[in-house]
Protein backbone atom coordinates (compact mmCIF):
# COMPACT_ATOMS: atom_id res chain seq x y z
CA UNK A 1 0.00 0.00 0.00
CA UNK A 2 1.21 3.25 -0.53
CA UNK A 3 1.89 6.19 1.65
CA UNK A 4 -1.19 7.99 -0.17
CA UNK A 5 -3.90 5.17 0.12
CA UNK A 6 -2.41 4.94 3.64
CA UNK A 7 -3.01 8.98 4.52
CA UNK A 8 -6.63 8.63 2.86
CA UNK A 9 -7.86 5.56 4.98
CA UNK A 10 -6.25 7.47 7.76
CA UNK A 11 -8.24 10.34 7.34
CA UNK A 12 -10.96 8.94 6.60
CA UNK A 13 -11.46 6.76 9.90
CA UNK A 14 -10.61 10.23 11.47
CA UNK A 15 -13.38 12.23 9.59
CA UNK A 16 -15.57 9.13 10.86
CA UNK A 17 -14.57 9.09 14.48
CA UNK A 18 -15.29 13.02 14.13
CA UNK A 19 -18.95 12.78 12.50
CA UNK A 20 -19.48 9.71 14.76
CA UNK A 21 -18.96 12.18 18.09
CA UNK A 22 -19.87 15.13 16.96
CA UNK A 23 -22.80 14.72 14.00
CA UNK A 24 -24.39 11.31 14.42
CA UNK A 25 -26.45 12.41 16.71
CA UNK A 26 -27.61 8.63 18.19
CA UNK A 27 -24.27 7.86 18.43
CA UNK A 28 -23.37 9.64 21.82
CA UNK A 29 -20.90 12.59 22.20
CA UNK A 30 -21.50 15.97 24.03
CA UNK A 31 -25.33 16.48 22.54
CA UNK A 32 -26.81 14.50 25.47
CA UNK A 33 -29.22 13.31 22.94
CA UNK A 34 -31.47 10.36 24.14
CA UNK A 35 -29.75 6.91 23.18
CA UNK A 36 -30.73 5.33 20.40
CA UNK A 37 -29.24 2.88 17.78
CA UNK A 38 -25.61 4.23 15.81
CA UNK A 39 -26.37 4.98 12.04
CA UNK A 40 -24.15 5.13 8.93
CA UNK A 41 -22.63 8.38 7.86
CA UNK A 42 -25.61 10.33 5.95
CA UNK A 43 -28.28 8.65 6.14
CA UNK A 44 -28.09 7.82 9.94
CA UNK A 45 -30.78 5.21 10.57
CA UNK A 46 -32.65 5.69 7.16
CA UNK A 47 -31.29 2.49 5.18
CA UNK A 48 -31.35 0.18 8.30
CA UNK A 49 -34.97 1.16 8.80
CA UNK A 50 -35.77 0.49 5.03
CA UNK A 51 -33.94 -2.56 5.37
CA UNK A 52 -35.96 -4.11 8.03
CA UNK A 53 -39.13 -3.98 6.06
CA UNK A 54 -41.43 -3.76 9.05
CA UNK A 55 -44.12 -1.78 9.73
CA UNK A 56 -42.39 1.62 11.45
CA UNK A 57 -44.61 0.56 15.07
CA UNK A 58 -42.95 -3.02 15.44
CA UNK A 59 -39.44 -1.18 14.99
CA UNK A 60 -40.12 1.78 17.38
CA UNK A 61 -41.43 -1.00 20.18
CA UNK A 62 -38.24 -3.03 19.48
CA UNK A 63 -36.01 -0.12 19.94
CA UNK A 64 -38.01 1.08 22.97
CA UNK A 65 -36.94 -2.72 24.24
CA UNK A 66 -33.41 -1.67 24.00
CA UNK A 67 -33.29 1.90 24.44
CA UNK A 68 -35.75 2.64 27.13
CA UNK A 69 -38.73 4.92 27.01
CA UNK A 70 -37.13 7.45 25.32
CA UNK A 71 -34.60 7.17 22.41
CA UNK A 72 -33.54 8.99 19.14
CA UNK A 73 -33.22 8.18 15.95
CA UNK A 74 -31.62 9.61 12.71
CA UNK A 75 -33.15 9.09 9.80
CA UNK A 76 -31.16 11.04 6.95
CA UNK A 77 -31.08 14.52 7.87
CA UNK A 78 -33.90 14.41 10.00
CA UNK A 79 -33.58 13.84 14.08
CA UNK A 80 -36.31 11.92 15.38
CA UNK A 81 -36.65 11.91 19.66
CA UNK A 82 -39.44 8.63 20.45
CA UNK A 83 -41.20 9.39 23.19
CA UNK A 84 -42.80 6.26 24.91
CA UNK A 85 -43.63 6.33 28.35
CA UNK A 86 -46.60 8.18 29.71
CA UNK A 87 -44.82 9.84 32.71
CA UNK A 88 -42.69 11.63 29.88
CA UNK A 89 -45.55 12.08 27.49
CA UNK A 90 -47.88 13.46 30.48
CA UNK A 91 -44.97 15.96 31.30
CA UNK A 92 -44.40 17.04 27.98
CA UNK A 93 -47.93 17.82 26.45
CA UNK A 94 -49.40 18.61 29.68
CA UNK A 95 -47.99 19.89 32.16
CA UNK A 96 -44.84 21.54 29.68
CA UNK A 97 -47.61 21.88 26.97
CA UNK A 98 -46.58 25.20 25.67
CA UNK A 99 -42.68 24.12 25.35
CA UNK A 100 -43.89 21.34 23.07
CA UNK A 101 -46.68 22.75 20.88
CA UNK A 102 -44.24 23.68 17.75
CA UNK A 103 -44.34 21.79 14.51
CA UNK A 104 -40.74 20.85 12.69
CA UNK A 105 -40.41 22.09 9.54
CA UNK A 106 -42.71 20.81 6.67
CA UNK A 107 -41.87 18.72 3.16
CA UNK A 108 -42.11 20.99 0.07
CA UNK A 109 -45.07 18.84 -0.79
CA UNK A 110 -46.79 19.04 2.84
CA UNK A 111 -46.39 23.22 2.11
CA UNK A 112 -48.15 23.54 -0.92
CA UNK A 113 -51.08 22.03 0.83
CA UNK A 114 -50.36 23.89 4.12
CA UNK A 115 -50.05 27.25 2.30
CA UNK A 116 -46.62 27.73 4.15
CA UNK A 117 -47.61 26.26 6.97
CA UNK A 118 -51.02 28.16 7.65
CA UNK A 119 -52.84 25.38 9.01
CA UNK A 120 -53.36 24.44 12.57
CA UNK A 121 -51.54 21.08 12.73
CA UNK A 122 -48.60 22.37 11.13
CA UNK A 123 -47.90 25.82 12.22
CA UNK A 124 -45.09 26.66 14.86
CA UNK A 125 -46.50 27.80 18.38
CA UNK A 126 -46.84 31.77 18.24
CA UNK A 127 -49.92 34.56 17.42
CA UNK A 128 -50.44 32.46 14.06
CA UNK A 129 -50.94 28.82 15.81
CA UNK A 130 -52.69 30.70 18.91
CA UNK A 131 -55.35 32.32 16.84
CA UNK A 132 -56.41 29.68 14.30
CA UNK A 133 -56.36 26.89 17.05
CA UNK A 134 -58.16 28.92 19.60
CA UNK A 135 -61.08 29.59 16.89
CA UNK A 136 -61.13 26.08 16.06
CA UNK A 137 -62.17 25.28 18.98
CA UNK A 138 -64.23 27.91 20.15
CA UNK A 139 -66.51 26.97 16.68
CA UNK A 140 -66.07 23.86 16.50
CA UNK A 141 -65.39 21.59 18.96
CA UNK A 142 -66.88 23.24 22.72
CA UNK A 143 -69.86 21.46 24.25
CA UNK A 144 -72.29 23.54 23.56
CA UNK A 145 -71.15 24.16 19.30
CA UNK A 146 -71.23 20.37 19.58
CA UNK A 147 -74.59 20.18 20.71
CA UNK A 148 -75.76 23.09 18.62
CA UNK A 149 -75.14 21.15 15.64
CA UNK A 150 -76.77 18.13 16.71
CA UNK A 151 -79.19 18.72 13.54
CA UNK A 152 -76.56 18.02 11.04
CA UNK A 153 -75.53 14.86 12.75
CA UNK A 154 -79.33 13.70 12.65
CA UNK A 155 -79.74 14.52 9.28
CA UNK A 156 -76.44 12.60 8.18
CA UNK A 157 -77.34 9.37 10.50
CA UNK A 158 -81.05 9.30 8.70
CA UNK A 159 -78.89 9.26 5.19
CA UNK A 160 -76.69 6.80 6.48
CA UNK A 161 -79.91 4.49 7.43
CA UNK A 162 -81.95 4.81 4.40
CA UNK A 163 -78.17 4.07 2.60
CA UNK A 164 -77.64 1.14 4.33
CA UNK A 165 -80.97 -0.34 4.05
CA UNK A 166 -81.22 0.38 0.64
CA UNK A 167 -77.20 -1.04 0.33
CA UNK A 168 -78.68 -4.54 2.41
CA UNK A 169 -81.95 -5.36 0.59
CA UNK A 170 -79.89 -4.96 -2.94
CA UNK A 171 -76.84 -6.93 -2.56
CA UNK A 172 -76.97 -8.26 0.47
CA UNK A 173 -74.22 -6.84 1.84
CA UNK A 174 -73.52 -3.85 4.15
CA UNK A 175 -69.56 -1.49 3.05
CA UNK A 176 -69.03 -0.80 7.08
CA UNK A 177 -65.86 1.35 5.78
CA UNK A 178 -66.78 3.61 2.82
CA UNK A 179 -70.82 3.86 4.19
CA UNK A 180 -68.99 5.18 7.71
CA UNK A 181 -66.67 7.93 5.85
CA UNK A 182 -69.20 9.34 3.16
CA UNK A 183 -71.92 9.61 6.53
CA UNK A 184 -68.63 11.35 8.47
CA UNK A 185 -67.71 13.37 5.77
CA UNK A 186 -71.23 15.03 4.88
CA UNK A 187 -71.51 16.27 8.59
CA UNK A 188 -67.64 17.97 8.64
CA UNK A 189 -68.34 19.58 5.40
CA UNK A 190 -71.59 20.71 6.84
CA UNK A 191 -69.77 22.08 9.84
CA UNK A 192 -67.22 23.49 7.65
CA UNK A 193 -69.35 25.16 4.84
CA UNK A 194 -72.76 25.05 6.27
CA UNK A 195 -73.90 23.55 2.91
CA UNK A 196 -75.80 20.20 2.71
CA UNK A 197 -74.48 19.02 -0.74
CA UNK A 198 -75.03 16.09 -3.21
CA UNK A 199 -73.51 12.67 -2.41
CA UNK A 200 -71.84 12.95 -5.29
CA UNK A 201 -69.94 15.76 -4.83
CA UNK A 202 -69.16 14.42 -0.74
CA UNK A 203 -67.77 11.33 -2.41
CA UNK A 204 -65.60 13.77 -4.86
CA UNK A 205 -64.48 15.83 -1.70
CA UNK A 206 -63.88 12.87 0.24
CA UNK A 207 -61.67 11.20 -2.67
CA UNK A 208 -59.44 14.55 -3.11
CA UNK A 209 -59.09 14.80 0.36
CA UNK A 210 -57.70 11.04 0.59
CA UNK A 211 -55.41 11.84 -2.36
CA UNK A 212 -53.98 14.45 -0.50
CA UNK A 213 -53.26 12.71 2.70
CA UNK A 214 -51.49 9.95 0.46
CA UNK A 215 -49.42 12.50 -1.42
CA UNK A 216 -48.41 14.36 1.83
CA UNK A 217 -47.50 10.96 3.86
CA UNK A 218 -43.23 11.00 4.23
CA UNK A 219 -41.40 10.38 1.38
CA UNK A 220 -37.48 10.01 0.90
CA UNK A 221 -37.15 13.06 0.22
CA UNK A 222 -38.22 14.33 3.51
CA UNK A 223 -35.55 12.65 5.11
CA UNK A 224 -32.99 13.57 2.82
CA UNK A 225 -33.99 16.69 0.60
CA UNK A 226 -30.69 16.31 -1.65
CA UNK A 227 -32.94 13.93 -3.39
CA UNK A 228 -35.79 16.83 -3.53
CA UNK A 229 -34.58 16.82 -7.46
CA UNK A 230 -34.98 13.36 -8.28
CA UNK A 231 -38.64 14.27 -7.25
CA UNK A 232 -40.14 16.95 -9.33
CA UNK A 233 -42.75 14.30 -10.75
CA UNK A 234 -44.19 13.91 -7.42
CA UNK A 235 -44.10 17.68 -6.66
CA UNK A 236 -45.90 18.28 -10.08
CA UNK A 237 -48.56 15.22 -9.03
CA UNK A 238 -49.10 17.34 -5.86
CA UNK A 239 -48.96 21.32 -7.76
CA UNK A 240 -51.80 19.96 -10.19
CA UNK A 241 -53.50 17.84 -7.10
CA UNK A 242 -53.93 21.41 -4.94
CA UNK A 243 -55.41 22.98 -8.54
CA UNK A 244 -57.80 20.36 -8.09
CA UNK A 245 -58.66 20.56 -4.18
CA UNK A 246 -59.07 24.30 -4.88
CA UNK A 247 -61.44 23.96 -8.05
CA UNK A 248 -63.25 21.94 -5.54
CA UNK A 249 -63.50 23.57 -2.29
CA UNK A 250 -63.26 27.47 -3.47
CA UNK A 251 -67.33 27.15 -5.16
CA UNK A 252 -68.34 26.08 -2.34
CA UNK A 253 -66.82 29.12 -0.10
CA UNK A 254 -67.92 31.41 -2.79
CA UNK A 255 -71.74 30.66 -2.36
CA UNK A 256 -71.28 31.05 1.26
CA UNK A 257 -69.83 34.24 1.56
CA UNK A 258 -72.53 34.84 -0.93
CA UNK A 259 -74.84 33.89 1.42
CA UNK A 260 -72.81 35.11 4.42
CA UNK A 261 -72.65 38.79 2.89
CA UNK A 262 -75.78 39.10 0.70
CA UNK A 263 -78.20 36.53 1.47
CA UNK A 264 -78.21 35.17 -1.83
CA UNK A 265 -78.79 30.88 -1.93
CA UNK A 266 -80.16 30.65 -5.09
CA UNK A 267 -79.76 26.65 -5.23
CA UNK A 268 -80.82 26.55 -1.24
CA UNK A 269 -77.66 24.05 -0.59
CA UNK A 270 -76.99 26.88 2.53
CA UNK A 271 -78.74 25.45 5.75
CA UNK A 272 -76.67 26.82 8.52
CA UNK A 273 -77.57 29.76 9.90
CA UNK A 274 -75.71 32.77 9.57
CA UNK A 275 -72.33 32.64 11.89
CA UNK A 276 -72.83 28.74 12.79
CA UNK A 277 -70.48 27.37 10.12
CA UNK A 278 -66.58 27.48 10.39
CA UNK A 279 -65.80 29.37 7.29
CA UNK A 280 -67.91 32.18 8.62
CA UNK A 281 -65.43 32.38 11.81
CA UNK A 282 -62.36 32.44 9.07
CA UNK A 283 -63.80 35.36 6.69
CA UNK A 284 -61.71 38.18 7.98
CA UNK A 285 -59.63 36.19 10.26
CA UNK A 286 -56.10 38.04 10.39
CA UNK A 287 -53.71 36.02 12.49
CA UNK A 288 -50.42 37.39 11.97
CA UNK A 289 -50.23 40.92 10.80
CA UNK A 290 -47.09 39.97 8.86
CA UNK A 291 -48.36 38.19 6.30
CA UNK A 292 -52.21 39.26 6.24
CA UNK A 293 -55.36 38.23 5.87
CA UNK A 294 -56.70 34.79 4.96
CA UNK A 295 -57.78 34.39 1.44
CA UNK A 296 -59.49 31.59 -0.12
CA UNK A 297 -56.29 29.14 0.02
CA UNK A 298 -56.10 29.73 3.27
CA UNK A 299 -60.09 28.54 3.72
CA UNK A 300 -59.45 25.62 1.46
CA UNK A 301 -56.28 24.09 3.65
CA UNK A 302 -58.10 25.27 7.21
CA UNK A 303 -61.44 23.09 5.96
CA UNK A 304 -59.76 20.81 4.80
CA UNK A 305 -57.81 19.80 7.68
CA UNK A 306 -60.64 19.64 9.65
CA UNK A 307 -63.08 17.35 7.31
CA UNK A 308 -59.15 15.24 6.96
CA UNK A 309 -58.61 14.67 10.40
CA UNK A 310 -62.06 13.44 11.22
CA UNK A 311 -63.28 11.69 8.82
CA UNK A 312 -60.70 8.55 8.70
CA UNK A 313 -60.24 8.29 12.62
CA UNK A 314 -63.99 8.39 13.41
CA UNK A 315 -65.09 6.34 10.87
CA UNK A 316 -61.62 3.53 11.07
CA UNK A 317 -62.94 3.54 14.89
CA UNK A 318 -66.34 2.02 14.00
CA UNK A 319 -65.01 -0.25 11.64
CA UNK A 320 -62.88 -1.94 14.28
CA UNK A 321 -66.09 -1.14 16.92
CA UNK A 322 -68.02 -3.35 13.86
CA UNK A 323 -65.63 -6.01 13.62
CA UNK A 324 -65.24 -6.93 17.51
CA UNK A 325 -69.02 -6.63 18.08
CA UNK A 326 -69.16 -9.68 15.39
CA UNK A 327 -66.21 -11.48 15.99
CA UNK A 328 -68.06 -11.42 19.93
CA UNK A 329 -71.33 -11.70 20.27
CA UNK A 330 -72.26 -12.02 24.04
CA UNK A 331 -70.38 -8.11 24.01
CA UNK A 332 -73.64 -7.58 20.91
CA UNK A 333 -76.30 -9.02 22.73
CA UNK A 334 -75.15 -7.19 26.32
CA UNK A 335 -75.00 -3.87 23.63
CA UNK A 336 -78.21 -4.32 22.25
CA UNK A 337 -80.26 -5.34 25.34
CA UNK A 338 -78.88 -2.07 26.89
CA UNK A 339 -80.27 -0.09 23.52
CA UNK A 340 -83.69 -1.51 23.58
CA UNK A 341 -84.48 -1.04 27.54
CA UNK A 342 -83.74 2.52 26.83
CA UNK A 343 -85.14 3.25 23.57
CA UNK A 344 -86.97 0.11 22.60
CA UNK A 345 -86.94 -2.47 19.68
CA UNK A 346 -87.80 -0.11 17.28
CA UNK A 347 -87.43 3.38 18.25
CA UNK A 348 -85.06 6.15 17.29
CA UNK A 349 -81.75 6.96 19.03
CA UNK A 350 -81.10 10.43 20.22
CA UNK A 351 -77.91 11.86 21.16
CA UNK A 352 -79.51 12.49 24.67
CA UNK A 353 -79.94 8.65 24.95
CA UNK A 354 -76.84 7.66 23.89
CA UNK A 355 -75.41 9.23 27.26
CA UNK A 356 -77.61 7.00 29.22
CA UNK A 357 -76.14 4.18 27.97
CA UNK A 358 -72.54 3.12 30.02
CA UNK A 359 -72.09 -0.20 28.78
CA UNK A 360 -71.64 1.60 25.01
CA UNK A 361 -69.42 4.03 26.62
CA UNK A 362 -67.31 1.38 27.48
CA UNK A 363 -67.62 -0.21 24.49
CA UNK A 364 -66.27 2.87 22.81
CA UNK A 365 -63.40 3.35 25.11
CA UNK A 366 -62.41 -0.30 24.66
CA UNK A 367 -62.41 0.68 20.73
CA UNK A 368 -60.23 3.23 21.13
CA UNK A 369 -57.98 1.76 23.61
CA UNK A 370 -57.28 -1.41 22.01
CA UNK A 371 -57.18 0.40 17.92
CA UNK A 372 -56.22 4.28 18.36
CA UNK A 373 -56.45 5.30 14.76
CA UNK A 374 -53.13 6.84 15.09
CA UNK A 375 -50.42 4.97 17.00
CA UNK A 376 -48.40 8.64 16.90
CA UNK A 377 -49.46 12.11 17.85
CA UNK A 378 -48.91 14.52 14.15
CA UNK A 379 -44.89 15.28 14.69
CA UNK A 380 -44.29 18.01 17.70
CA UNK A 381 -41.46 20.05 18.41
CA UNK A 382 -39.56 21.90 21.18
CA UNK A 383 -40.08 25.69 20.58
CA UNK A 384 -36.34 26.20 22.02
CA UNK A 385 -33.78 23.69 23.42
CA UNK A 386 -34.85 22.03 26.54
CA UNK A 387 -34.78 18.67 28.57
CA UNK A 388 -37.12 15.48 29.02
CA UNK A 389 -36.35 12.51 30.79
CA UNK A 390 -32.31 13.70 31.71
CA UNK A 391 -31.76 13.91 27.80
CA UNK A 392 -31.75 17.56 25.46
CA UNK A 393 -34.03 17.91 23.06
CA UNK A 394 -32.61 20.80 20.59
CA UNK A 395 -35.15 22.68 19.56
CA UNK A 396 -37.45 21.45 15.96
CA UNK A 397 -36.35 18.18 15.94
CA UNK A 398 -39.08 15.81 15.14
CA UNK A 399 -40.82 14.65 18.55
CA UNK A 400 -42.85 11.50 17.65
CA UNK A 401 -45.07 10.72 20.70
CA UNK A 402 -46.34 6.98 20.71
CA UNK A 403 -48.96 7.71 22.59
CA UNK A 404 -50.57 4.18 21.53
CA UNK A 405 -47.89 2.29 23.90
CA UNK A 406 -50.10 3.93 26.85
CA UNK A 407 -53.16 1.57 26.25
CA UNK A 408 -51.20 -1.62 25.20
CA UNK A 409 -48.32 -1.40 27.97
CA UNK A 410 -48.79 -4.29 29.93
CA UNK A 411 -47.03 -2.77 32.86
CA UNK A 412 -50.37 -0.42 33.58
CA UNK A 413 -52.61 -2.84 31.55
CA UNK A 414 -52.82 -6.52 33.63
CA UNK A 415 -54.31 -7.46 29.67
CA UNK A 416 -54.20 -5.45 27.00
CA UNK A 417 -55.08 -7.94 24.61
C1 LIG B 1 -61.81 9.21 16.57
C2 LIG B 1 -61.73 10.49 16.47
C3 LIG B 1 -60.44 11.30 16.50
C4 LIG B 1 -59.19 10.98 16.95
C5 LIG B 1 -58.74 9.67 17.57
C6 LIG B 1 -58.34 12.13 16.72
C7 LIG B 1 -56.99 12.18 17.04
C8 LIG B 1 -56.18 13.27 16.80
C9 LIG B 1 -54.75 13.32 17.08
C10 LIG B 1 -53.95 12.19 17.71
C11 LIG B 1 -54.31 14.53 16.71
C12 LIG B 1 -52.87 15.05 16.80
C13 LIG B 1 -52.70 15.87 18.05
C14 LIG B 1 -51.31 16.40 18.21
O1 LIG B 1 -50.45 16.19 17.37
O2 LIG B 1 -51.06 17.06 19.23
C15 LIG B 1 -55.43 15.28 16.19
C16 LIG B 1 -55.35 16.56 15.72
C17 LIG B 1 -56.43 17.23 15.17
N1 LIG B 1 -57.72 16.79 15.06
FE1 LIG B 1 -58.41 15.00 15.67
N2 LIG B 1 -59.08 13.12 16.15
C18 LIG B 1 -60.37 12.66 15.98
C19 LIG B 1 -61.44 13.33 15.46
C20 LIG B 1 -61.40 14.63 15.01
C21 LIG B 1 -62.53 15.36 14.51
C22 LIG B 1 -63.97 14.80 14.40
C23 LIG B 1 -62.08 16.60 14.15
C24 LIG B 1 -62.87 17.76 13.58
C25 LIG B 1 -64.06 18.10 13.99
C26 LIG B 1 -60.65 16.64 14.44
C27 LIG B 1 -59.83 17.73 14.20
C28 LIG B 1 -58.49 17.77 14.49
C29 LIG B 1 -57.63 18.92 14.21
C30 LIG B 1 -58.07 20.26 13.56
C31 LIG B 1 -56.34 18.59 14.63
C32 LIG B 1 -55.08 19.47 14.61
C33 LIG B 1 -54.96 20.10 15.98
C34 LIG B 1 -53.61 20.69 16.31
O3 LIG B 1 -52.67 20.58 15.52
O4 LIG B 1 -53.48 21.24 17.40
N3 LIG B 1 -60.28 15.43 14.96
N4 LIG B 1 -56.56 14.48 16.27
Amino acid sequence: MEFLDLSIIVLALIFLRLWWRYWSTTGGGPKNLPPGPPGWPLVGNLIQIILQRQHFIFIVRGLRKRYGPIFSMQMGQRTMVIVTDSRLIHEALVQRGPTFASRPPDSPIRLVFSVGKRAINSAEYGPLWRTLRKNFVTEVITPTRVKQCGWIRKWAIENHMKRIESDAMETGVVEVMSNCRLTICSILICLCFGAKISEQRIKEIESILKDVMLITSPQLPDFLPVLTPLFHRQMKKAKALRKKQLECLVPLIKARRAFVEKGENPNQEMVSPLGAAYIDSLFGLEPDKTRGPLGEEEYVTLCSEVISAGTDTSATTVEWAMLHLVMNQDIQDKLYHEIVECVGKNGDIKEEDVEKMAYLESVVKETFRRHPPSHFLLSHAAIKDTELGGYTIPEGVHVEFYTAWITEDPDIWSDPG
